[in-house]
């Protein structure tokens, strides 16, 4: 990989989880890069690490000790509200329970990461109309979440995930509640969007529908990657 275009870096990570008196080795000697416009995943057994990984990541969990580095800052060292605006900038996150706000609209939802980077009401507008048109959405600008489907409500997570367009998008099992159909749209939106947007993805799942459209498998077993491979996709 072209050193230049690595935004993710990390380097004999570890991360030990406090249990009791003791702790837990999460990830061990974990070292891998990502570079920009990656359509990747990790995949492995539950409770091998891949949520941990992500987390590091995404900023949102530091690790024990090694270095982690994303979009030019130190996880390892980074201050809470530096990693708060590294996340509320660059990253976007899908979970895999959605995550929506259930008292606020469709739009609402979409708009809430955009209410921290000051922008003015119409700059906003304009963002969150793109990013559902962009997911098939605009009839549903006023809904609630409990007023869509499984599918559309990870695709108002997936708006919401994209609509400041940043250059990572990181995703824990977002298909886990969706059925075949939803799935392989939600995915094939994923693709346009990595493609549209050059956002890195980085996965974690265990679901194979997923795992046929990345382009890059990294294989976890006990905290450790124990395989890491391109895959070729068909166009
Ligand atoms: N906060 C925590 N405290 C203690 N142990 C934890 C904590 N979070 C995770 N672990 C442990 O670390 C290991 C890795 O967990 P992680 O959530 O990363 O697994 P995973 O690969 O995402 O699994 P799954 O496929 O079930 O989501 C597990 O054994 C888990 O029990
Ligand atoms: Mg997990």
């Amino acid at each position: 990989m072209n050193q230049n275009n690595v935004i993710i870096q990390l380097e004999n990570v570890v991360k030990d989880y406090r249990i009791g008196s003791g702790y837990f080795r999460a990830l061990k000697d974990f070292s891998i890069s990502f570079g920009h416009g990656e359509f990747a995943g990790f995949i492995g057994p539950s409770g091998s690490g891949k949520t941990t990984a992500l987390n590091i990541i995404g900023s949102l969990d530091q690790p024990s000790s090694g270095t982690c580095l994303v979009l030019g800052e130190n996880i390892s060292t980074i201050s809470h509200r530096q990693a708060a605006n590294l996340r509320n900038h660059q990253i976007g996150f899908i979970f895999q329970t959605y995550n929506l706000l259930p008292v606020y609209t469709v739009y609402e939802n979409v708009e809430f990461p955009l209410l921290l980077l000051g922008l003015s009401d119409t700059g906003r507008k304009k963002m969150i109309t793109e990013a559902l048109e962009m997911v098939g959405l605009t009839d549903k600008i006023d809904s609630r979440p409990a007023q869509l489907s499984g599918g559309q409500a990870q695709r108002v997570a997936i708006a919401r995930a994209i609509v400041k367009k940043p250059a990572l998008i990181l995703a824990d099992e977002p298909t886990a509640n969706l059925d075949v159909k939803n799935s392989h749209n939600i995915l094939e939106l994923m693709v346009k969007l990595n493609r549209e947007l050059g956002s890195t993805f980085v996965f974690s799942t265990h679901d194979p529908k997923v795992i046929s459209y990345l382009q890059r498998i990294i294989r976890l077993e006990d905290g450790r990657i124990v395989s890491d491979q391109p895959q070729k996709q068909e166009l």
